[in-house]
């Protein structure tokens, strides 16, 4: 395997859950990377809803390949991202694709190689989960550096959301959540479901959950995914894309980690699949 020492920079790995499907995890994945490419960072998306090509669908763009041709050998990582809006780069997911918690040997070799000698330039990878706690996705989640764990004001969402967030902490120990409310009414309401979902939380002392900020319920986000857009393109002046921009300005504002190769990420999914 060549590993160039060199090559080795500051990767930032998010994954992006939520315990209830359709909070607008993807809608959100694809915005806050257009919004991160703005700020000048070179983003890739990982679809890891692996059953269902979301986010290409959701952007419009065809994928010849998947991640499913990748793990098999018959492609490199190069020819298998497809090219997003603004120079953001997509890792497709595919119908029928193994799930990756399943990857045999050989494929978790396959896959670190694959990042390894990916000779573009990453800042950032997003990867938007498929809902639930499927082992799948407490995978992802434990493998990434930062979570961001999407619901929306609806009991069903936030109390799904604290389960998810259990599991994670009781099962992954992982202990840090970014939490973002969805479709809120208002910053208010936003805060109410942030301060009921902590209250659920606290009993897990060494929990630390952490607002990132809300979205508004915005009627718009239908018509953009209609237009196969992203809304933060769709409809730059609305308010949900100065929302979703004051976002990536707090996850770049954020200190950096310590761990944080993209070796890391890919290491620590060999190692959590072993
Ligand atoms: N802020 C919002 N305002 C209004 N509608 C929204 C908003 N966010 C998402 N939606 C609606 O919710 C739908 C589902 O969004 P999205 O596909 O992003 O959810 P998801 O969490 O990725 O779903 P899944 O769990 O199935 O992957 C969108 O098609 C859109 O109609
Ligand atoms: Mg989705």
């Amino acid at each position: 395997m060549s590993t160039n020492p060199e090559k080795k920079k500051y990767v930032r790995t998010i994954a992006v859950a939520s315990g209830k499907g359709g909070v607008g995890k993807t809608n959100i994945t694809a915005s806050l990377a257009i919004a991160l490419r703005k700020l000048g960072k070179n983003v890739v998306i990982v679809d890891a809803d692996l059953g269902l090509s979301n986010i290409n669908i959701l952007l419009n763009k065809q994928a010849k390949y998947n991640i499913g041709h990748l793990l098999n050998g018959a492609v490199e990582l190069r020819d298998v991202l497809i090219d997003g809006p603004h120079g953001i780069k997509i890792l497709p997911a595919g119908e029928g694709v193994q799930e990756l918690t399943r990857l045999d040997e050989f494929q978790r070799i396959r896959l670190l190689d694959a990042f390894d000698s990916y000779d573009g330039d990453i800042d950032f990878l997003l990867i938007d989960n498929s809902a639930g706690i499927s082992e799948n996705v407490t995978f992802f989640c434990s493998a990434a550096q930062d979570l961001i764990i999407v619901t929306t004001p609806e009991p069903t969402a936030w109390v799904d959301a604290y389960h998810l967030i259990k599991v994670l902490f009781t099962e992954y120990q992982e202990n840090k959540f970014h939490v973002l409310v969805n479709s809120a009414k208002d910053e208010a309401e936003a805060a109410e479901v942030f301060k009921t979902l902590t209250r659920a939380t606290d009993r897990f002392l060494s929990i630390s959950l952490d607002y990132l900020g809300y979205l508004p319920y915005d009627e718009d986000v239908k018509l953009a995914v209609r237009a196969q857009t992203a809304f933060i393109d769709r409809f730059p002046r609305n308010f949900i894309s100065k929302c979703i921009n004051e976002i990536a300005a707090k996850i770049l504002d954020r200190p950096e980690k310590v761990k944080g190769t993209l070796q890391f990420f890919i290491g620590n999914l060999i190692a959590k699949s072993l």
